[in-house]
Order: C-alpha cells, then sequence, then structure tokens
C-alpha cells in the first residue's frame, strides 16, 4: 500500500515503518495515524514478516508529538474522542498486535511521540534522542497512554516529574530509567535493531504472540496474568512449532519454525 505520511520497506523477516513528516519533526497528524493503523495491519497479516521496526525520518525527530495545529480548537468532547480513537487505532493496538514492534527512536519522541514510543514492545535510542510529555505545558495531559505506560515503565514518582515539570529527558537519562533498553550511535541505531530484530526472527513467532499476550495481561484491569500465561503455556503444545522446537533440540539441530 502506498501511503502519503509514511515509507514502509520490507527486509529479510523485518518490516520497518518510518514516519516520514521531517518538516514536521514527523508530527502526528490524524491521516499520518490512520495509516500507521494500516500500515501496521498490513505487516501483520503478513506472515513473512516476523518484527517490525517502528521509527522517523530524519535526524531531529521519532516523533515531536500528536499535530497541536489539528486538535487547538477543539471541545471538550472532541478532545475525549481525538484520545479514545488514538487509543483504539494505534496505540492499543500496537500494544496487543502478535507482531514484535521495536521503537528505533531516533531524535525527540514528545508528547504522542513518546506514547507511540512507549506502546511499542520496546524501545532503542540513539544518543540524540529527547524524550518528554510536554502536555501540560500546553494546558492539557497525556492523552494516547502517556499517564498509565509512563509509570509503568519507570514507576510512579519519575513519571510524575516527568509530566509535572514537562521537562526532557536524554537518552542516557532513559536508559538508566529503563525506558529504552539501548542507546546507540545515530547511525547505528537502525543497524542495531535490525540485529535484535533477526534474533527474534529465529525464535517461534506463535510463542512470541503468546508471550506478548501473557506479558500485556499483566497490567490488564481484571484480568488474571498467570491464568492468561497457563493457557498461553497449554497452546503452545498444540502448535507445529512446538513440535519442531522440542524435536530440534532432541536431534541437536538448529528448529525451523513454520509459525504455526
Ligand atoms: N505539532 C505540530 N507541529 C509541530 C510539532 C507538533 N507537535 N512539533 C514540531 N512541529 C513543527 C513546528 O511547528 C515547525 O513547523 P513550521 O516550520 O511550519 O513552523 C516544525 O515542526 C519544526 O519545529 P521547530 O519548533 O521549528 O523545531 P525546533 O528545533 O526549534 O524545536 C521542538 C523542536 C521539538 C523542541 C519543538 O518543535 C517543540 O516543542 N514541538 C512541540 C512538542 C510538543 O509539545 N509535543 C507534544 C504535543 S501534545
Amino acid at each position: 500500500m502506498n501511503y502519503n505520511n509514511l515509507i514502509t520497506n520490507y527486509n529479510n523477516g523485518i518490516t520497518t515503518i518510518t514516519i516520514n513528516r521531517p518538516k514536521k519533526l514527523n508530527a502526528l497528524n490524524q491521516e499520518t495515524i490512520k495509516e500507521l493503523h494500516n500500515a501496521f495491519k498490513e505487516a501483520n497479516l503478513d506472515t513473512n514478516t516476523k518484527v517490525i521496526i517502528l521509527t522517523g525520518s530524519g535526524e531531529k525527530a521519532f516523533v515531536a508529538g500528536a499535530d497541536i495545529s489539528e486538535f487547538a480548537n477543539f471541545s471538550v468532547e472532541e478532545g475525549e474522542h481525538l484520545a479514545a480513537n488514538g487509543h483504539k487505532i494505534l496505540f492499543d493496538y500496537i500494544e496487543n498486535l502478535s507482531t514484535p514492534v521495536i521503537a528505533a527512536v531516533n531524535g525527540f519522541a514528545l508528547g504522542g511521540g513518546l506514547e507511540l514510543a512507549m506502546a511499542c514492545h520496546f524501545r532503542v535510542a540513539s544518543n540524540n534522542a529527547k524524550m518528554g510529555l510536554p502536555e501540560v505545558s500546553l494546558g492539557v495531559i497525556p492523552g494516547y497512554g502517556g499517564t498509565q505506560r509512563l509509570p509503568q515503565l519507570i514507576g510512579k514518582g519519575r513519571a510524575l516529574e516527568m509530566i509535572m515539570t514537562a521537562t526532557m529527558i536524554d537518552a542516557n537519562k532513559a536508559l538508566s530509567y529503563g525506558l529504552v533498553n539501548n542507546v546507540t550511535a545515530q547511525e547505528e541505531l537502525l543497524p542495531f535493531c535490525e540485529t535484535i530484530a533477526q534474533k527474534i526472527t529465529q525464535n517461534s513467532s506463535v510463542a512470541i504472540a503468546e508471550a506478548i499476550k501473557a506479558v500485556n495481561a499483566n497490567s490488564k484491569d481484571g484480568v488474571n496474568g498467570f491464568d492468561v500465561e497457563i493457557k498461553g503455556f497449554g497452546k503452545c503444545f498444540g502448535t507445529e512449532d512446538f513440535t519442531e522446537g522440542t524435536t530440534a533440540f532432541l536431534e541437536k539441530r538448529k528448529a525451523e519454525f513454520p509459525g504455526r
């Protein structure tokens, strides 16, 4: 599919989705949000794609936030709808995708940009990256999951400090907080993410999908994550991947997972 605001590229089991509005620091307008939904859906349905990498174009920004020019005149109802729709079609959608998603944070990840990175399964940043939730400086709060995912990732005190001060942290502080898993030089960011992605592609995609579901259950209200884990564990025993994985181990060879 062709997109106005995205570039997608497939190579060796990995689909890279690049948000491509560099003149607006890749800010998320509504069209981009819809296109991202479609691109993630398409990659998730593609059985060749085992990992998705999400990044921003240019050297300056991953995503500098939701597009402020689009919501500056919104009413209470429009504001609520904007957040609810974003959660549904993009942020929760990515978090619950069965294909692993790595955020390659290549510069500013602010507001909706950091929220987008946090909806991904994990994050790697380049050393020029800067992250923050500056919404209260605009008179609003984070509305795409930031008040929930940031405390989950870095703890309540640090999250509230970042939200209340509206200031940015650099890549090394993000690393020390556990907000990103690794920091690389800018030119190394995508190759580094691709190396991690390649390791993931060697493993059972059906088992990985069950692991994502079980880990996500940890933060869902009214859901017992241990029960989800037990069910997912049992389900794996009925897959061709499990037969192949265990047989290959016993035959002392590398598994070739069919992904079923
Ligand atoms: N929404 C809409 N447009 C944005 C944007 C956003 N979130 N972030 C940046 N842009 C646009 C700017 O308006 C500017 O457009 P213009 O050239 O047509 O005027 C362009 O991107 C470049 O940004 P600029 O501010 O000139 O770059 P800078 O290097 O001076 O500053 C930032 C970079 C990231 C510090 C600054 O752009 C910024 O603070 N952006 C808003 C961050 C934010 O509050 N995000 C949360 C939104 S809820």
